[in-house]
C-alpha cells in the first residue's frame, strides 16, 4: 500500500487532503529564490524576492520608538517589573489597554470618521486566523462565500481548508479596471443558487490585494444593499487600510454603514497589524463584528489563536502614543508613495503599465503585450522566464485566480532602494534585450536612509517556510503561501 493511502487511513481527512493550496506551480519560483536569494553584496546575481507583501519601509521609526520606551517591553531592565503579571495574563478578552489601543488605532487609520468599540475587538492569529474564525462563525461545511477575483491566494487556505467552506469567484475584468459590479455578483450568486449551494456571504478585500485599489463609497453602499437584499453576510478584510499613499482616502465599511439603513448584524471586519504596521511576525489579527453573537462566538474561538500578552502589552503602549502613531502613519504613506512612484515610473519608461492604484505594498503589472498568446499557459511560460532568466520572483495573476492572462503582482515595499533599482535594471534589460542599455537606468531614491538586507526575510506573513522552521522538517518547501501574501 502506498504511503499516501496508508496515511489516508491513519490520519484525518484534513490532514491528508490537498486543500491547503501549497501544491502550486510557484514551487519553482520559490525554490529558485530559496536556492539563490539575492543579496546586494554577497549574492548580487541572485533572485530578487518581489512576491512578498511586507511593509519594511518604516522599521527605523519603530526601532526608535522601542529605544525611547524601554518600559513598554517586559523583557528590558526598565520593564521587567511588569513581567510576572503580563506573563501570567491569559484572559481571552485581551488586556483592556490593548483592546482600547487597537480600537483607537483602527479609528485613526480610518481617518477618525468612525469609532470602534473595544468590547467588539476579538483577537486572532493574524488576519489569517481572523478570516478562518469568521468563517467558522458564519458558515457550515459546504456553504459558500462569494469572493471577487483576482483575490488573495491564501484565501483558499484561510476561508476553506479547515472550515469546509467553498469559495465562489466573482470575476472582475480589466475592461473596467477590475471593479466589482453588481451584475457579476448577481451572476455568481444566481449560479450558486441554481447549483443548490447555500451562499452565506460575500468577502471583499479593501484595499485590494493584489490590485492595490480601493472601493469607493457608492460601490460599498451597493454591496451593503446586495447582501441585505439576500440576507447574507459581508466580511471586509481591511488589512491594508493604512497603506493608502495618495488620494482618494480610504473608506471603511464601518463608515458606510453609519449612514445606511442596513442590518449591521451582517457586517464584519477583519483586520491585522501585519501590513499597516509591518508586524506580520507578531500575529495580531482582529475580528470586529457588529453582531453580538458573532463577537461572543469568535471570542470563545479566539482561545485557539490569542495574541501573546507580551505582544499585547508592547502594542498597547505603542498604539496609545498618539504623536508616534500620527508620525508613523504619515511617514509610512509618504514612503510608500515614493517607492510606488519610483517603481511604476521606472516601468512606464520601459513601456510597462500598471493598474492605477493608490494603496497596498505592490502593483498589478500588465505584461499582456509580452505574452505569446492570451492564455494562462503563456503567462506561466513568461513567469518562468522572469524567474529563471530575469531572476525576479514576481507572482503571476493566475495565482490570484485572475481570469485574464498576463497580469503579475510585484511587491515593492519589502526591499531597499538599491534592490529596487537593480530589479528595474533587470526588467529593462529583459524588455529591451540590449545589455548596453542597463547602464542608462537613472538612480532614483526616496529621501530616506534605508538599508535593509532581506536575505533572511524569506517568509510570508502567513506561513513560514517549513524547511526554514526546522532544518529537520519532513515537508517540502511551501511555495504557496510564502508567495501569496
Ligand atoms: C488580504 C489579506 N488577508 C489576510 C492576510 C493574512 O495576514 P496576516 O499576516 O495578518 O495573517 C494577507 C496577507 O498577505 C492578505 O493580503
Amino acid at each position: 500500500m502506498g504511503l499516501t493511502s496508508l496515511n489516508q487511513q491513519l490520519l484525518s481527512k484534513i490532514a491528508t487532503n490537498d486543500e491547503h493550496g501549497e501544491n502550486s506551480p510557484y514551487f519553482d519560483g520559490w525554490k529558485a529564490y530559496d536556492n539563490d536569494p539575492f543579496h546586494l553584496t554577497k549574492n548580487p546575481n541572485g533572485v530578487i524576492q518581489m512576491g512578498l507583501a511586507e511593509n519594511q519601509l518604516c522599521f527605523d521609526l519603530i526601532k526608535e520608538w522601542i529605544e525611547k520606551n524601554p518600559t513598554a517591553s517586559i523583557c528590558t531592565t526598565e520593564g521587567s517589573m511588569a513581567f510576572k503579571d503580563i506573563a501570567n495574563f491569559q484572559d481571552y478578552h485581551g488586556l483592556p489597554e490593548f483592546r482600547n489601543a487597537v480600537a483607537k488605532f483602527m479609528g485613526r487609520v480610518r481617518g477618525g470618521r468612525v469609532k470602534f468599540d473595544p468590547n467588539r475587538i476579538v483577537m486572532s492569529g493574524g488576519a489569517t486566523g481572523a478570516n478562518e474564525t469568521i468563517m467558522f462563525c458564519l458558515a457550515d461545511p459546504g456553504d459558500a462565500f462569494l469572493v471577487p477575483s483576482p483575490y488573495y491566494p491564501a484565501f483558499v487556505r484561510d476561508l476553506r481548508w479547515r472550515t469546509g467552506v467553498q469559495i465562489i469567484p466573482v470575476t472582475c475584468e480589466s475592461s473596467n479596471n477590475f471593479q466589482i459590479t453588481i451584475e457579476a455578483l448577481e451572476e455568481a450568486y444566481n449560479k450558486a443558487i441554481e447549483a443548490n449551494i447555500r451562499v452565506k456571504g460575500l468577502i471583499i478585500t479593501n484595499p485590494s490585494n493584489p490590485l492595490g485599489t480601493i472601493l469607493d463609497k457608492d460601490t460599498l453602499k451597493s454591496l451593503v444593499n446586495f447582501i441585505n437584499e439576500r440576507n447574507i453576510h459581508l466580511v471586509c478584510d481591511e488589512i491594508y487600510a493604512a497603506t493608502i499613499f495618495r488620494p482618494p482616502h480610504f473608506t471603511s465599511i464601518s463608515e458606510v454603514i453609519q449612514d445606511m439603513d442596513s442590518n449591521d448584524d451582517l457586517i464584519h471586519i477583519v483586520y491585522s497589524l501585519s501590513k499597516d504596521m509591518g508586524f506580520p511576525g507578531f500575529r495580531v489579527g482582529i475580528v470586529y463584528s457588529y453582531n453580538d453573537e458573532v463577537v461572543s462566538c469568535a471570542r470563545k474561538m479566539s482561545s485557539f489563536g490569542l495574541v501573546s500578552s507580551q505582544t499585547q502589552y508592547l502594542l498597547a503602549a505603542m498604539l496609545s502614543d498618539d504623536d508616534f502613531v500620527g508620525r508613523f502613519l504619515d511617514e509610512s504613506s509618504r514612503r510608500l508613495e515614493c517607492r510606488h512612484k519610483i517603481f511604476t515610473e521606472g516601468l512606464k519608461e520601459m513601456g510597462i503599465d500598471c493598474l492605477n492604484s493608490n494603496a497596498g505594498l505592490f502593483c498589478w503589472m500588465d505584461l499582456r503585450p509580452l505574452l505569446k498568446e492570451p492564455t494562462i499557459d503563456a503567462e506561466m511560460a513568461l513567469w518562468r522566464v522572469i524567474i529563471n532568466d530575469v531572476k525576479l520572483n514576481v507572482s503571476p495573476g493566475s495565482s490570484f485566480y485572475c481570469a485574464e492572462a498576463g497580469w503579475f503582482r510585484v511587491c515593492f515595499a519589502n526591499m531597499d532602494d538599491d534592490t529596487v533599482e537593480i530589479a528595474l535594471q533587470r526588467i529593462r534589460k529583459f524588455v529591451t534585450k540590449k545589455e548596453g542599455e542597463v547602464a542608462t537606468v537613472k538612480k532614483k531614491r526616496c529621501p530616506m536612509n534605508l538599508r535593509l538586507s532581506f536575505s533572511s526575510r524569506i517568509y510570508d506573513d502567513g506561513l513560514r517556510s517549513p524547511h526554514m522552521s526546522s532544518p529537520h522538517s519532513p515537508h517540502p518547501h511551501s511555495p504557496l503561501v510564502r508567495a501569496r501574501n
